[in-house]
């Protein structure tokens, strides 16, 4: 089902709102605007300010809307949250209460076949959400066969990676990989059975999309400078999709909450996931600021090695 047959639905916003707790007068920074589904419910619930950001240039359209109906509550910052610190210097703004942080690929980027995000349809092999830098062609068709089944492996834990890997370099060296449905179909010839739970380029996709994207280098960036930014008792939720990017988010709320404090993984409903399928595999996790004193954690003490 495309976005538009949906209707715009923003996973788990009623548990966001909820543990947010927005107040008239106070100011949040949405670090993934998208669709603005976040945004609108924030600014809807008090008057309260929102600054947004997205590294996407596409919403650019959605954000002018925002702003002619909501005024000086709101602001769109195109850029990546990897930058917020630069980007509270700039708004100026003196104390941000809370962050929501929705990470990932939105519906919007899932849907059109031309951004090359989906195996479900055929399109250039893109995946870029800033529209720049390296795309998941440049990946495929030149990538090293050993390094590429290492990042199958790390960023989508795909077991079959060194197979696939191979399988790529075979079709590469004839052909060069042009689009998603080839691309799709060469990971589907490298599984033994034809009966899956899942698709079988499920994994290689997304491992692809986190890569050139550098989504764990940015979720890492993104979630130190938020909690260095947070006033006291400000809250960052964090919703992610699959365990690579909760691990990291699990392993960094241990680490800055206070010991017993540690807040509780939220789940989406029955009721939204059966609305709403693409929320089935959605984490809800709040981070809150009660330490004051607060240094950089590096990657490295968050369990990865990138
Ligand atoms: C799941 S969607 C957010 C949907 C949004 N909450 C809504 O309700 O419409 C994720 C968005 O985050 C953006 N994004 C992903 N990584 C980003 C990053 N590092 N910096 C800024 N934006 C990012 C994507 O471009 C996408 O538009």
């Amino acid at each position: 089902m495309t976005n538009k047959e949906l209707g715009h639905r923003p996973v788990l916003i009623e548990e966001v709102i909820e543990q947010l707790g927005p107040k008239d007068n106070e100011t949040y920074i949405d670090a993934t605007f998208g669709y603005g589904g976040y945004t609108e419910r924030i600014l809807q619930s008090c008057e309260c300010k929102v600054i947004a950001i997205d590294r996407d240039p596409t919403v650019k359209k959605q954000a002018e809307r925002f702003k002619k109906k909501y005024g000086s509550r709101f602001s769109f910052v195109h850029s990546k949250f990897s930058q917020i610190d630069k980007i509270s210097k700039k708004t100026k703004e003196k104390e941000i209460n809370g962050f929501v942080f929705d990470i990932g690929v939105s519906s919007m980027q899932l849907d059109d076949a031309n951004r090359g995000f989906s195996f479900m349809q055929d399109g250039p092999l893109d995946m870029r959400m800033s529209q720049d830098g390296q795309t998941a062609s440049d990946l495929i068709n030149k990538k090293d066969k050993d390094e590429l089944a290492d990042i199958l492996y790390h960023y989508g834990d795909e077991r079959n990676s060194r197979k696939i890997a191979r399988n790529i370099e075979k079709h590469r060296t004839q052909k060069k990989i042009e689009s998603t449905i080839e691309l799709a179909e060469i990971i589907k010839k490298s599984f033994p059975s034809k009966y899956y739970k899942k698709h079988p380029a499920t994994k290689t996709f997304q491992a692809i999309r986190i890569f050139i994207n550098n989504e764990i280098q940015e979720l890492h960036a993104g979630l130190n400078q938020a909690f260095n930014l947070v006033r006291a008792n400000g809250k960052i939720c964090v919703v992610t999709f699959h365990s690579i990017e909760d691990r990291l988010v699990k392993n960094f709320t241990n680490k800055v909450c206070l010991k017993n404090k540690k807040t509780k993984l939220i789940k989406p409903s029955s009721k939204e996931v059966l609305s709403n399928p693409r929320s089935r595999s959605a984490k809800l996790r709040v981070i809150k600021r009660e330490r004051l004193n607060f240094n950089y954690i590096p990657i490295s003490e968050l369990g990865f090695e990138l």
